[in-house]
């Protein structure tokens, strides 16, 4: 164990406000429980809740709500309207303009008409100097450069690794490890929830049973035909391109075609080619430019992306420097996205 460095004499206590209070932030708060000790002693670090707001409205604690009992309320099916310091009457997007905070963790739904409330508060935040960690793709898709210069105009930073493949760190892998390479080819199984439908229709059962499976798992999401129209997939497919490429276009710019027309005779007749079905994000150079797109694609079953079965999703990048790179994750708990986002906390307050 390399990472054993004693912070008991310069504890970071970092006032935090969370947007939303669904599967992402509550697995969260329940990691921030159980690792308490753990981000003490090896990060120096503890997060104190300042600030929390649902669908009801925000709330507001200078001394800091317990972990323990936002995990009730939420596990009861409560409101944060039923908190003490419930500010009535103030919409969550403007949370940032009520709180005292220095970090919001933004897991509000995805909302793809204006980006809100997530890409309100993502801006407010940043105008008054807060760190931001996102799990919420929409403020990236619809203001990736304009959330990028608030943030250097006001020294602070912005990260996003949940909002790609939740757990993979794919954004990281990109900017960090290949930190100097050029993007040749990429490829990628972007949405769990699209590939648990797909192995369900190959294994007998229903678009409609596999759906309601990945919403009681917490995996799709909260409109899960974000997920089946690809959607989800193409939002992905942007915020990599944006990070790691020359790209400049818009997601409009990305052809996106979803599983909704997919049936179990499409796949077994592929099987019997050797291949099998799969949404495949992929961006292939054209020119000066991009060819983007998601759709279903038929693949080698016994290639990387083919073997890429029901909760897992994958990546292949090629690239000048590293030839090629894949990786994949088995990502059916969104505790592995909730995990990203703490790993992204840890990393803008270091
Ligand atoms: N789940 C995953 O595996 C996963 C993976 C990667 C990224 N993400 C992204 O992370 C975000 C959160 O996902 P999730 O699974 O936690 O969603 P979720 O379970 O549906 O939770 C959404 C939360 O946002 C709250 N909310 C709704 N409207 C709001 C508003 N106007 N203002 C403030 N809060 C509001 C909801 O309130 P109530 O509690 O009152 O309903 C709920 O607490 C989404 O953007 C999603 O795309 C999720």
């Amino acid at each position: 164990m390399y990472l054993n460095f004693q912070h008991k004499n310069s504890m970071n206590k970092i006032k935090t406000a969370l947007l939303g209070l669904g599967n992402v932030n509550l697995g969260l708060l329940k990691i921030l429980r159980d690792k308490r000790e753990l981000l003490r002693s090896q990060y120096g670090v503890e997060f104190l809740i300042t600030a929390v707001a649902d669908s009801s409205g925000m709330a507001v604690s200078e001394s800091g709500y317990r972990y323990e009992d936002l995990i009730a309320l939420k596990s009861n099916k409560r409101k944060v309207r039923d908190l003490t310091g419930f500010l009535p009457d103030v919409p969550s997007d403007v949370l940032p303009l009520h709180a005292n905070a220095e970090l919001l963790i933004e897991s509000s739904p995805v909302n793809l008409t204006d980006g809100n409330p997530g890409l309100s508060a993502t801006k407010l935040a940043l105008n008054k100097g807060w760190k931001v960690v996102l799990a919420n793709k929409a403020p990236m898709v619809f203001a990736y450069d304009e959330l990028h210069r608030l943030a250097n105009e006001h020294h602070t930073r912005i990260a996003f690794s949940a909002t790609v493949c939740g757990g993979l760190p794919v954004i990281n892998v990109l900017r960090r490890d290949m930190a100097g390479a050029s993007l040749r080819h990429f490829k990628g199984i972007l949405n769990a929830t699209t590939n648990h439908i797909l192995k369900a229709l190959e294994t007998g059962g229903t678009m409609e049973e596999a759906i309601k499976e990945a919403q009681r798992v917490g995996a799709a999401e909260a409109d899960s035909m974000h997920d089946v129209k690809g959607h989800d997939a193409a939002n992905k497919l942007y915020i990599i391109m944006k990070s790691f490429t020359d790209f400049t276009g818009t997601i409009k710019d990305i052809e996106t075609n979803g599983i909704q027309n997919i049936t179990a005779e499409d796949l077994a007749l592929a099987r019997q080619r050797g291949n099998t079905i799969k949404l495949i994000a992929s961006a292939i150079p054209q020119g000066n430019t991009w060819k983007l797109s998601v759709k279903p694609t038929e693949v080698k079953a016994n290639s990387f992306l083919g073997q890429c079965e029901g909760w897992e999703m994958g990546v292949e990048f090629e690239s000048d420097l590293y030839e090629s790179i894949s990786m994949k994750i088995i990502e059916e708990d969104p505790l592995a996205t909730s995990a990203a986002v703490l790993r992204d906390m840890i990393e803008v307050t270091k």
